[in-house]
């Protein structure tokens, strides 16, 4: 494995379904809806917004994107939303994620973050998982006031590393993320933890795995 990993946060090493999970029970039978809707339109007005060379940060997109999901779901109580993002600042790993970074580390592979998220959240979110001693760097694209998939976002990676695009991988569990990573030039992983059919045939990535735990013996 190659010693310079750059991960993915949302939906990678911190699951997005978590926060409506921790409050199912409250937010009723469309909790598993709302989840979905609320992650799709919080992607969805990250990739609009940098299309139209606008930008809110990604913690405003979190909360319009949840505004809009509990309009659609009027069953919802709309007075969860303030428990909704507070438990969103804090989101669980995954639980082969801890395990695999800190292999990854053991080995001697410098390990980045680089995510939509913005610093607050991502503050929140690496310390809340007790990452933040493992990580080398945490990459916010809120210094760039762009999203993912723009070349300039993945380019903060060699920026940080004073490396070539090759000599990064990148792993992802979203696959258009895997291909703007890749488009860019590094060699890219993709978790897909749902099983989800393929697409974005070119440029492929380099490996396809379920979940994090084969990460750290992989040859990419
Ligand atoms: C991130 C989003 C794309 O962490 O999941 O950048």
């Amino acid at each position: 494995m190659t010693d310079i990993l750059a991960f993915d946060a949302y939906g990678t090493l911190f699951d997005v379904h978590a926060a409506i999970a921790r409050h199912s029970a409250a937010v009723g039978p469309n909790a598993a809806r709302l989840s979905e809707l609320w992650r799709s339109k919080q992607l969805e007005y990250s990739w609009t917004l940098t299309l139209a060379d606008r930008y809110r940060d990604f913690e405003t997109l979190t909360s319009e994107a949840l505004d809009f999901a509990l309009a659609r779901f009027p069953d919802v109580d709309r007075a969860l939303k303030p428990r909704l993002l507070d438990a969103y600042m804090t989101l669980d790993p995954f639980p082969d994620a801890p395990g695999c970074l800190s292999d990854l580390k053991a080995r001697g592979a410098s390990i980045a973050i680089l995510s939509n998220g913005s610093p607050r959240m991502l503050d929140a979110a690496v310390s809340g998982a007790g990452f933040d001693t493992i990580l080398d760097a945490v990459l916010s694209v809120d210094a760039l006031r762009m999203f993912k998939p723009r070349a300039e976002v993945y380019r903060m990676v060699t920026d940080r590393f004073s490396c070539a695009p090759a000599d990064v991988v990148f792993v992802s569990s979203n696959r258009w993320d895997v291909m703007g990573a890749a488009s860019f030039g590094f060699r890219t992983i993709w978790i897909n933890r749902a099983g989800n059919p393929d697409e974005y045939a070119t440029p492929a990535p380099n490996a396809v795995i379920g979940d994090l735990k084969s990460l750290p013996a992989l040859k990419v």
